[in-house]
């Protein structure tokens, strides 16, 4: 389901490999291609979406917060025919020796005997969940996908599925809810996302806080997304890093996250029990100037684990103001150099300080890589996405990216773990129909 990697031409074996981002052409061509080659006729159409990497903001949405995520230039691909009758079939070129039928009367949630195994989840998952929501009814579908987000790379390869099936399905069943990349109907994507969400939570029973899908419908190319979790709200915010002589390097640590084990779950709980004893339905309702108060409330609430919700509830309310102090930063509409580039990089590392120490959903492979980034020159590094493994980011200078991914390279050789893989993240377009 992924594309090949690809090494730079000065490769040598230690060097850094990038993992390209498919061209539109190069997508269509894959999917449309696996489509033929599987159910022997042509496609209504190619629809894509994009992963995601969150500049800061973590562990936010599902309290209520601010999230500020771009996306990528890596996508999913959906080669998509409507069928009458209601029935999908499902191929990616790991599965396309034997393709999954599937009935879309018969599927239902993660638990129930309707379970839909593996990646098939997302995709039929996505049609159960718009009728769910009262959209449709829908026909069935065959689909052909062809991806390039890397799988648990903590990069919302879930959510790139969910959300190039959404728009296919928008499309092909003339749903009219998403509009164009050109012209995108911002409030019909945000239905889609609920619909996207429920999908991830309910068929694939991943109890996500909705960011990733919101990043791959309601991003724009060359802007990060302000998004206000509680209400919805968004905001572009313009983010061209390469007009600044700056780059966004993605390290990939290939240490396998899962968002489906229990560890982001009880991350969420541990939330849900500290805003209950606090009194406030998230705990995106206190803010910094009272947190020591909310703190000391926390640490005589007697509850076994008041140590855990104190440093839990610490991270949530500084990484909101963290993410709403970067966003008045890049508002400036000056160049980010200098001061203004320091701050940025400083907020940043608190970022992954912060999820290190109070939050603790990072591990050995990504502070290893936020290290080695920093040392070899980053302004700033973090961890980016649910943690656990997953994919670290660091703000360096556009002609220090080799630099810096060879100074990671190296320190992962020293720890003895495997080698990293890199992306080049520029802030690029939100999911819609390719031809
Ligand atoms: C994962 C989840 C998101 C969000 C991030 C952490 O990516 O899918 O909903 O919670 O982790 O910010």
């Amino acid at each position: 389901m992924t594309c090949p990697e690809s090494t730079p031409e000065t490769a040598t074996n230690d060097a850094p490999v990038f993992s390209p981002a498919l061209t539109p052409e190069e997508g269509i061509a894959a999917a449309t291609d696996l489509f033929h080659e599987t159910f022997g006729e042509v496609p209504d159409g190619v629809w894509y979406a994009p992963g995601r990497v969150n500049i800061i903001g973590e562990h936010t949405d599902y309290n209520g917060g601010l999230a500020l995520p771009i996306a990528l230039p890596h996508r999913a691909h959906l080669a998509l025919r409507r069928r009458e009758d209601r029935t999908i079939r499902l191929v990616s070129p790991q599965t396309k020796d034997s393709v999954d039928v599937l009935d879309l009367d018969q599927i239902g949630p993660k638990g129930t005997p309707g379970e839909v195994p593996h990646w098939n989840a997302y995709v039929a998952g996505v049609a159960w969940a718009l009728e769910q929501d009262g959209i449709g009814p829908l026909q069935g579908f065959d689909a052909a996908l062809y991806s390039c987000v890397p799988l648990g790379g903590g990069l919302s390869s879930s959510a790139a599925l969910e959300c190039a099936t959404a728009v296919a399905l928008d499309d092909v069943c003339e749903l009219g809810m998403a509009g164009t990349v050109e012209q995108p109907d911002d409030a019909g994507r945000a239905r889609i996302v609920t619909s996207c969400i429920r999908a991830e939570n309910e068929m694939a029973g991943a109890p996500t806080g909705g960011m990733d899908q919101s990043a791959s419908m309601r991003c724009s190319a060359g802007h990060a997304l302000k998004l206000d979790c509680r209400t919805g709200e968004v905001e572009q915010v313009p983010f061209d890093l390469a007009a600044d002589g700056l780059a966004l390097l993605v390290i990939d640590t290939k240490a396998k996250h899962s968002l489906v084990d229990g560890q982001y779950s009880s991350r969420r709980a541990a939330c849900e029990k500290a805003a209950g004893l606090l009194g406030v339905g998230l705990l995106a309702d206190l803010d910094v100037a009272g947190l020591e108060e909310s703190l000391a409330k926390l640490a005589d609430s007697g509850a076994a684990d008041a140590e855990v919700l104190v440093r839990r509830t610490r991270h949530v309310v500084t990484e909101i103001q963290r993410t709403r102090d970067l966003v008045v930063l890049l508002g400036d509409g000056l160049p980010l150099a200098g001061e203004k580039l320091a701050q940025v990089g400083a907020l940043m590392d608190a970022s992954h300080e912060s999820l290190r120490v109070d939050y603790e959903v990072t591990c050995p492979e990504l502070d290893v890589a936020v290290e080695a980034a920093r040392a070899a020159g980053a302004h700033g590094a973090r961890m980016t996405g649910g943690g656990f493994g997953g994919s670290a980011i660091a703000l360096v200078d556009a002609e220090a990216v080799n630099t810096v991914a060879r100074a990671v390279v190296k320190a992962y050789a020293e720890h003895g773990f495997v080698a990293p893989a890199f992306l080049d993240a520029r802030p690029s377009a939100p999911a819609g129909r390719l031809a």
